[in-house]
């Protein structure tokens, strides 16, 4: 099934309540942390994300962007986050192995990111513990670039090691994703969509979910 999370890293931060509650018809709400020297920006942390779990059942799809992801695993784990992603490129291994070691302690969906510049093939050793890869189809760190084309190679690799490896394992999508470039990722393998600008610059944001979910119609 497909899945679709937007990210509010498009939406109004005065407004996230009202904003959130625009996406009711999505499966998640991806939640972009991003600590100013993992990628040149800085948005949202642990304090938002326990506000926003007091206002919403929806799935809490918390991408880290963040150097050493695992110094922060309690917080969001306490602050109410239903999966971390982790940057493979954060840490060294033993870092990321402690973090998603943690993760599993504390009951939390696990998944490992990859920017666009990192071998897919990086992901196997991790495959048969996590629950989700998510490919990266911009470089991170800003909402509102353009789709990589480049990366579709990427996502068909990585769906490719998920059936041989982990078959239930799901495949995310983040970067550029539109009702168009969704259709090409859907075709190469990924099963969730991340998607900021398409859902929250649309006029209307449920059409706009309505329509990347129309991307799973061959
Ligand atoms: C970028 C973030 C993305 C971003 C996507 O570093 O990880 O989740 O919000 O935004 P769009 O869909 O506008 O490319
Ligand atoms: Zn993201």
């Amino acid at each position: 099934m497909l899945k679709i999370s937007p990210s509010i890293l498009a939406a109004d931060f005065c407004n996230l309540e009202r904003d959130i509650g625009q996406i009711a018809s999505a499966d998640m709400v991806h939640v972009d942390v991003m600590d100013g020297a993992f990628v040149p920006n800085i948005t949202i942390g642990v304090p938002v994300v326990k506000s926003i779990r007091r206002h919403t059942d929806l799935f809490l799809d918390v991408h880290l962007m963040i150097e050493k992801p695992v110094r922060f695993i309690d917080a969001f784990c306490d602050a109410g986050a239903d999966l971390l992603s982790v940057h493979l490129e954060a840490d060294h291994p033993t870092g990321i192995e402690a973090a998603l070691r943690r993760m599993e302690a504390r009951g939390v969906k696990r998944a490992i990111a990859l920017r666009p510049i990192t071998d897919p093939r990086a992901v196997i050793p991790y495959l048969d513990h996590i629950d989700m890869v998510l490919v990266m189809t911009v470089e991170p760190g800003f909402g509102g670039q353009k789709f990589m084309e480049s990366q579709l190679d990427t996502v068909r690799r990585v769906r490719e090691y998920i059936e041989r490896y982990n078959p239930a394992c799901d495949l995310e999508v983040d970067g550029g994703v539109d009702s168009a470039t969704a259709k090409l990722v859907v075709e190469a393998g990924a099963n969730v969509l991340v998607a900021g600008s398409a859902v929250y610059g649309a006029a209307d944001p449920a059409a706009a979910i309505a329509a990347l979910r129309a991307a799973n119609q061959k």
